[in-house]
């Protein structure tokens, strides 16, 4: 998919990953809608992204994606702005986590089976959508994009003043150490932008790591995906795929 003209929303745009993807495909000629719950931060990433791309071409949002009456205003909106909607990156996530959420994360991460059971969950659901002939007839790719640690605010501070608080985020910064430290937001973009412009990638499930690039979860036949025809669609019915395997995040849906 050429991405010069195309309507994009991206959740999660105020920062990190989803301003990096917005400017990705603002760079390209795209038209984005950002989407995000933080007010201040939303307004001046949209004025920063404005004055480096144009006012026609970039508009806030303001959204709690767990809201469903804001977020089907949103998408509204969008198409009211813009005319029509292309791309949609569903890539909003918790930033600064509270007391439990890290309390969880630190404590569950050696055996992780929630951890793993969310992200198993959202590749399923990426890949279901995307193989599934329902999609598939109707011309709409749905891919998932699992990086590794990247560099974002998502992460706790190094330095905290509640003690306890300290030793989880030490934890954290223990693991994030043994795999390498994090990768920068930009090798994540790159592998995004793969992902959009590939017409090929359907139900695929892209990997960002520093010890591999950007590579393909492997599931067999089709791990890449399959291309979104109506013969591809019409085979799905015949050989139902199982669904298996692992991890995360930001899972994306691209129309064609
Ligand atoms: N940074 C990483 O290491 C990493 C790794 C893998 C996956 N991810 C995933 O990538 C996505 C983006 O993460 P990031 O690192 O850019 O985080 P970030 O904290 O830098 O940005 C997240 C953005 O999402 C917004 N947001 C949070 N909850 C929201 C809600 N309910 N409604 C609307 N907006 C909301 C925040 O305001 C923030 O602007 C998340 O889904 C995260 O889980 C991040």
């Amino acid at each position: 998919m050429q991405l010069r003209g195309k309507v994009a929303l991206v959740t999660g745009a105020a920062q990190g990953l989803g301003k990096g993807f917005s400017e990705a495909m603002l760079n390209r000629g795209a038209k984005v809608a950002l989407v995000d719950m933080n007010e201040s931060m939303g307004r001046e990433t949209e004025k920063e992204l404005s004055v480096k791309y144009g006012y026609d071409n970039v508009v806030f949002l303001r959204c709690d994606v767990t809201n469903k009456d804001q977020l089907e205003s949103v998408f509204r909106r969008t198409v009211e702005e813009f005319g029509t909607l292309d791309i949609v990156v569903n890539n909003a996530g918790v930033s600064k986590r509270s007391h439990w959420e890290l309390i969880l994360e630190v404590n569950l991460m050696e055996t992780g089976p929630v951890y793993s059971a969310a992200k198993h969950g959202v590749v399923g659901l990426s890949r279901s959508l995307g193989l599934g002939p329902h999609l598939l007839q109707r011309g709409v790719r749905v891919c998932a994009l699992c990086p590794t640690q990247t560099d974002t605010d998502i992460h706790p501070a190094r330095l905290q003043r509640d003690p306890e608080m300290q030793k989880m985020a030490d934890e954290h910064w223990r693991l994030v150490d043994s795999e390498g430290g994090l990768i920068k937001i930009s090798q994540v973009v790159d592998g995004f932008l793969q992902l959009v412009e590939d017409d090929s990638k359907n139900g695929a499930v892209m990997r960002v790591t520093l010890q591999r690039g950007v590579d393909y979860q492997p599931y067999g036949r089709g791990g890449e995906g399959v291309p979104y025809t109506r013969r591809a669609a019409r085979s799905k019915l015949r050989n139902t795929e199982q669904v298996s395997d692992f991890f995360i995040p930001a899972w994306k849906m691209f129309r064609s």
